[in-house]
C-alpha cells in the first residue's frame, strides 16, 4: 500500500470513529463546530455516502472558515452565522500536527482564529488526526503559522529573527502576493523545530503588538485526540 493509500484508510477508520462520537454524543439542537480543512470534509462526505447527515439536520451547525461554511451548503447544511456564536456542545476538527502531550500545530489551512474561538467556546473538543501528524514533540515536523495584522510584520520579523527562526510570509497561490485570512489578516509561517515549551513560545509570540493568534493549541484546547491508522485507532486523552 503506497503513503495515499494508508492516509485514506486512516481516515476511513477515522470517520468511522467520527460518526460513532458524533451518534452518541449529539442530541436534538446540538451546537456543533465544524473545523476547517480536507480531514474534516472527508468525515463529512463520508457520512452523505453512508446517509448519516440527517443527524446535523437536528443540530445548529457554525463553521470554523468560509470554506467549510461553502462545503456545508455544497451537502445541503447550513451554517449559522457567527455573529450569533455563544457556548458550543461539541467541537470537531483535524490539526497539522500533535503529540501525546495534546499539544497541538493548526493552521496548515489559514483558519486558526475562528477554529480557536470555537474549541475555546465548546464544552467537548475532539480532533481527528492521521498517523502521519503525530510525533513526539510539535514542531519536529511542520511549521507553527501565525496571524498577524499587516502593521505588526516588522516587529514580528524583528522577534523571530532575534530567536533565529526562519519565517515566511504565505503567499497565495492564484493571486501574486500573500494570502489574506477570513479576517483579512496575513499568516507568517515560522519554523520552530521541536518545541519542548509550546505554551512560553506562545505567550511571546501572542504579546507582540499585532499579533492575532497563533496555530498553537495547547491541552486546555483538546478533549481527545483520535489517531487513525490504516488498522486501528488510538486516543490521546
Ligand atoms: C486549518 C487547520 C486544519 O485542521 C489542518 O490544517 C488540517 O488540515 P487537513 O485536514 O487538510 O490536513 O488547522 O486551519
Amino acid at each position: 500500500m503506497g503513503y495515499t493509500d494508508t492516509v485514506s484508510k486512516a481516515r476511513e477508520v477515522l470517520a468511522h470513529k467520527f460518526w460513532e462520537l458524533l451518534h452518541d454524543e449529539c442530541r436534538d439542537g446540538c451546537v456543533l463546530g465544524i473545523g476547517t480543512g480536507t480531514t474534516i470534509e472527508f468525515m463529512l462526505s463520508y457520512g452523505v455516502r453512508r446517509g448519516y447527515v440527517g443527524l446535523l439536520r437536528r443540530c445548529i451547525l457554525f463553521c470554523s472558515s468560509i470554506r467549510s461554511e461553502m462545503y456545508l451548503r455544497k451537502i445541503g447544511l447550513k451554517a449559522a452565522s457567527l455573529t450569533f456564536v455563544d457556548d458550543l456542545d461539541i467541537y470537531v476538527d483535524s490539526a497539522d500536527e500533535v503529540d501525546d502531550r495534546k499539544y497541538m500545530i493548526k493552521g496548515g489551512g489559514g483558519a486558526m482564529l475562528r477554529e480557536k474561538v470555537l474549541c475555546s467556546l465548546s464544552r467537548k473538543k475532539y480532533f481527528f488526526v492521521d498517523f502521519a501528524k503525530r510525533s513526539a514533540m510539535i514542531g519536529e515536523k511542520k511549521f507553527v503559522p501565525i496571524e498577524i495584522e499587516y502593521v505588526a510584520l516588522p516587529l514580528l520579523a524583528k522577534f523571530l529573527a532575534l530567536h533565529g527562526y526562519r519565517y515566511e510570509v504565505r503567499n497565495a497561490k492564484a493571486k501574486y502576493g500573500p494570502i489574506m485570512t477570513d479576517n483579512n489578516n496575513l499568516i507568517v509561517d515560522v519554523y520552530t523545530g521541536a518545541l519542548r515549551d509550546p505554551e512560553t513560545f506562545d505567550r511571546e509570540i501572542a504579546s507582540i503588538p499585532g499579533v492575532v493568534t497563533t496555530g498553537i493549541f495547547t491541552p486546555k484546547h483538546v478533549t481527545m485526540i483520535f489517531v487513525g491508522y490504516p488498522d486501528r485507532l488510538e486516543i490521546i486523552d
